[in-house]
């Protein structure tokens, strides 16, 4: 059994909405362990999305805790938790969110330049990673010059330029035709396999986690199974 990259215990969330709390997550206890591949599945409203943002530091959960390779992620605020982030994790979305005036080299290279990293001491890694995924063709292309499935590419190079140690994925493939959803999983795996990076990869379709090293259900807020496959 992997050792935990990060464990997250009685995590709940709740929204205030017109003056009435909505519990979205109730008492989530999860973990993710090194190089691990998670599917998340779950109908819609089930809290995917909710729990990988707070898993994300994207916001904060209302109660329980998260650790992050021992250390508990409640302790980091601000520009620490921001490089924490940054440095650590890495998103993919159902949309790409890549920026349009820029080629698919540079919005790779996006998150380093954020962080404050030279443009030359990332530029190899960048395009290696283009490679990896397929682009090799494609580095100075705009989003606009690329297919749907190219453009999510692009995405995961930009979620792996920072070398992080957990891939966040919220339906990555939901916009995609079989064919290029298939493709698109199968580059996190590879990439899993490849440089150890820890997967969750929330997914309406039972078919992707068929590959994945374990499957996780959500309803209502909770997790109702987990399980190695
Ligand atoms: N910012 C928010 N404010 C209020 N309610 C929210 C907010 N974000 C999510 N919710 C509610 O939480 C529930 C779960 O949403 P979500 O995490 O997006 O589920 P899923 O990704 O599984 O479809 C939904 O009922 C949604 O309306
Ligand atoms: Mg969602």
């Amino acid at each position: 059994m992997s050792s935990a990259l990060l464990e997250c215990k009685e995590l709940s969330k709740s929204f205030e909405k017109n003056g009435v709390t909505v519990d979205v997550l109730k008492g989530v206890n999860f973990s993710v362990g090194v190089g691990e591949t998670v599917a998340l599945l779950g109908s819609s409203g089930a809290g995917k999305s909710t729990l990988l943002h707070v898993l994300g530091t994207l916001e904060p959960p209302t109660s329980g805790s998260i650790h992050f390779m021992g250390k508990n992620l409640s302790q980091f605020r601000g520009e620490k938790l921001a490089n924490f982030r940054n440095r650590e994790i890495g998103f993919v979305f159902q949309f790409h969110y890549l920026l349009q005036e820029f080629t698919a080299l540079e919005n790779v290279l996006m998150p380093a330049l954020i962080a404050g990293a030279s443009k030359d001491e990332f530029r190899k890694r960048a395009e290696q990673l283009l490679v990896e995924v397929g682009l090799k063709d494609r580095l100075h292309h705009r989003p606009a010059e690329l297919s749907g499935g190219e453009q999510q590419r692009v995405a995961l190079a930009r979620a792996m330029v920072m070398n992080p140690r957990l891939l966040l994925a919220d339906e990555p493939t939901g916009n995609l035709d079989s064919a290029n959803a298939h493709m698109v999983k199968d580059l996190f795996l590879h990439l899993s396999a490849h440089k150890g990076v820890s997967v969750l990869f929330v997914t309406h379709d039972e078919e992707m986690a068929k590959d994945m090293t374990r499957k996780v259900v959500m309803k209502d807020g909770q997790i109702v199974l987990d399980s190695a496959l």
